[in-house]
């Protein structure tokens, strides 16, 4: 079979390199793809937010199955697209994604359907947003942008000043683009978050391994928000107790939500989720695997990834068997000193033959680019060091001591992933 996977991230890098287990898998093209995935599968210069180009390279290269990976594209209704073109696709239509999309949806949904969530309202208008903000009076308060606005349309506000001003940079000045014409205001919420990919046909759902994602760039929990400076699974704060809650009160509701929305989701639904006193609650919905999620928790999938891709495309997924070991998983990312602001690319990364080598140590590559046989940093996230240990130590033991041997000018990564505060 020849699979096409869509993006360029670590994330895209880990799930190629799963695909390529199945012995069906002949030839693997990556759209964009990365420096570390041109070892294996084969570069296709067709950017990944381009819906007609991506359809017309699947359909001249005989794609057998497609796997639209990133929020964008999916929003764009790629996966539509695909199968439109008669190439079977991995990833919710865009009906499904909106999930994603648009936080005005998401939260109405979660309200309609008694999905536990922080408390909200939405405005389309300036001065009713800061009328409620005065009215409620409530610091922290959190401010969201409607879009997708790259991961980054989220204000936490301390104070009625910061809160007021972050409305107005949103709705007025536009600083997340159209994604801040609507706004969502909500409770801030506190405890510890838990990232759960699940996979979903819209008949059943079957969790994965649960996992944490270190957002701020900074030890410590310090800095700004990041894509993700690094992540471990399992999460430690999932308890099988907290997980049976999870299911029954949020994710068989939210597939049976979108069933009755007539928009079924098909693909990885993504629950970011915050274990506050009262039980846990959605922070967030993703219609995709999160990055660098899928980095910690694809190496513990003990089961085929494409038979499961193509169950759930097929509406089958409760035929194949999904199945995780019970080891731990650290990934530490390697970031371009300056991210998430700006930073500097182009310098060469020296280390990776010798950690090529190292036992249960993956190094997925994100902003990287290969030239003349040398690999460059072409990213604000350039590696993902993913280890596999026994115990969550062993893993973080050995993937901090791949890092170690890793280097490039500039590079920044976190000391402390994994440490449970
Ligand atoms: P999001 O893009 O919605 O995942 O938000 C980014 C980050 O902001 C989350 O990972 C949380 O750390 C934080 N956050 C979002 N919503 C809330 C909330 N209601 N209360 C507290 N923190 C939040
Ligand atoms: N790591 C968070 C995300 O993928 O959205």
């Amino acid at each position: 079979m020849k699979i096409l996977v869509v993006g360029s991230g670590g994330r895209e890098h880990a799930i190629a390199l799963k695909l390529k287990e199945n012995p069906e898998v002949e030839q693997i093209f990556a759209a964009p793809g990365n420096g570390g995935m041109a070892a294996f599968c084969t570069l296709a210069n067709v950017k990944a937010t381009d819906v007609d180009s991506m359809v017309a390279f699947a359909k001249e290269n005989a794609v057998d199955f497609a796997v639209v990976t990133p929020d964008d594209p999916l929003v764009l209704g790629m996966a539509d697209a695909m199968e439109a073109a008669g190439i079977p696709a991995f990833g919710p239509g865009k009906a499904a994604a909106v999930i994603e999309g648009s936080k005005v949806f998401s939260k109405n949904l979660m309200k309609k359907y008694g999905i536990p969530t922080a408390r909200y309202e939405t405005f389309d208008d300036e001065a009713a947003a800061v009328a409620y903000l005065k009215a409620q009076n409530t610091y922290p308060a959190v401010i969201k942008a409607d879009g997708l606005a790259l991961g980054k349309g989220v204000i936490i506000a301390k104070s009625e000043q910061e809160a007021v001003g972050a409305v107005h940079s949103m709705m007025s000045d536009r600083i997340f683009g159209a994604s801040g014409s609507h706004v969502v205001i909500e409770e801030y919420l506190e405890g510890p978050e838990v990232s759960v990919l699940s996979f979903t046909d819209g008949k059943t759902l079957v969790p994965m391994v649960s996992s944490k994602d270190h957002k701020r760039a900074l030890d410590n929990d310090e800095g700004l928000n990041t894509g993700g400076m690094g992540t471990i699974a399992p999460n430690p704060y999932y308890t099988p107790e907290i997980a049976a809650r999870c299911m029954e009160e949020i994710f068989l509701p939210t597939m049976a939500a979108m069933n009755a929305e007539g928009r079924t989701f098909k693909g990885c639904l993504y629950f970011g989720l915050m274990i506050t006193k009262d039980g846990p609650k959605v922070i967030e919905y993703n219609c995709r695997f999160g990055d660098p999620e899928t980095q910690v928790v694809l190496p513990l999938l003990k089961s085929d990834l494409l038979a499961i891709f193509r169950a759930v495309r097929d509406g089958g997924r409760s035929e194949v068997p999904v199945e995780f070991s019970d080891e731990s998983a650290a990934c530490v990312v390697m970031a371009s000193g300056g991210y998430p602001q700006k930073y500097q690319t182009g310098y060469e990364i020296s280390g990776l033959d010798e950690m090529g080598q190292a036992e249960g140590v993956t190094v997925y590559h994100a902003g990287t680019k290969l030239e003349n046989g040398k690999f460059l940093t072409a990213g604000g996230r350039v590696l993902g060091v993913t280890a596999v240990g026994d115990t969550l130590e062993d893993a973080l033991c050995k993937s901090y001591a791949a890092v170690e041997k890793i280097s490039f000018q500039n590079v920044h990564y976190r000391k402390d992933i994994g440490k449970i505060r």
